[in-house]
């Protein structure tokens, strides 16, 4: 009987220990989007990009922390404590252009605002198509 107590509590804090660590910051279901940006349209959602401006502003501002490919392992990542999103993966391609905007100008703890660095509303739509092309 007490062998079978201790077996369920230990199959207990295994579970509880994996769904916390697993559960720690998942990509969306913390970063709330405020309607506004969900619903926003991307006017230049067809927009050639034949300068490489979203590239460029890539490589100047993002690639530290993201990666030259988006796979989260820029140099400096490794000094975060927020784990680094893949801007490959499926689930990062199926947020919305507005969700996009939004965290990349909003911005969220370690992951800066650029509304600032980058405010022409062209340059901040083709690097918005950049990351999703990655
Ligand atoms: C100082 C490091 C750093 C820089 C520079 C940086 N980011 Fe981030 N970024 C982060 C971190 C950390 C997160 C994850 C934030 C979180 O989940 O709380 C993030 C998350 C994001 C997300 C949301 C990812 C998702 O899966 O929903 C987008 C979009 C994004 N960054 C775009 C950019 C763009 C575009 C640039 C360049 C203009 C940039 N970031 C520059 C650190 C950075």
């Amino acid at each position: 009987m007490r062998k079978k107590i201790m077996i369920a509590n230990v199959l207990f804090l295994s579970a509880v220990f994996t769904i916390s660590m697993t559960g720690k910051h998942s990509l969306t279901d913390d970063w709330a989007v405020p309607e506004k940006y969900t619903k926003m349209k991307n006017p230049y959602a067809e927009a050639k990009d034949s300068e490489q401006i979203g590239k460029r502003l890539y490589a100047v501002h993002c690639k530290s922390c993201h990666g030259t490919k988006g796979l989260g392992d820029g140099s400096k990542a490794a000094e975060l404590k927020t784990k680094m999103p893949d801007f490959t993966a499926t689930e990062f391609k199926s947020q919305t252009d507005g969700v996009l905007y939004y965290k990349t100008y909003i911005g969220k703890d370690e992951m800066p605002a650029f509304d600032k660095k980058i405010s022409e509303a062209e340059d901040q739509w083709l690097l918005v198509n950049y990351i999703k092309s990655l």
